[in-house]
């Protein structure tokens, strides 16, 4: 190979790799759900798990909660017809923040893994996250935050 033409294929290499990345984080789509809160109880709209873009419905797996009094999300999840998970984000190791990794959670301080209901799947981390019970009627998820 010409050394002109290795050095275009390297430098469209190095162009192309982080435009790659990028594409491929901005796939998993995070939405930060509108809520209500009466006393102890969010509660979310339904259409919060629905994203229009470019007139497509999108019907997303999970949506997170930023609530003031915690420092971490909630992830409300739905895990099945009319049925929700809500965790908080929060690893039971040592306490960083979580991310959803495809159906389970994962921590990118030590690695442990949690399954979609807050269970631990894997290490360090040995209890369970903590969980919320949720509730639903036509409209709207709720969460009991006691
Ligand atoms: Fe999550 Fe250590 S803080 S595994």
């Amino acid at each position: 190979m010409e050394r002109r033409k290795f050095i275009r294929s390297c430098s469209c290499i190095a162009v192309g790799l982080p435009v790659l990345g990028l594409g491929l984080e901005s796939c998993g789509v995070t939405h930060y759900a509108t809520f209500s809160r009466q006393k102890n109880e969010l509660s979310v709209p339904k259409t919060e798990f629905i994203q229009v873009r470019k007139e497509k419905e999108k019907h997303l797996d999970f949506v997170l909660l930023k609530v003031s009094s915690s420092e971490f999300p909630i992830c409300l999840r739905k895990i099945g017809i009319d049925q929700y998970s809500a965790v908080l984000m929060e690893c039971t190791h040592q306490g960083c923040e979580l991310k959803v990794a495809g159906t389970a959670y994962s921590c990118p301080c030590h690695g442990s893994e949690f399954s979609q209901t807050g269970k631990v799947l894997n290490g360090p981390a040995d209890i369970d996250l903590q969980k919320f019970s949720t509730r639903i009627d036509n409209e709207n998820i709720y969460i009991s935050l006691v």
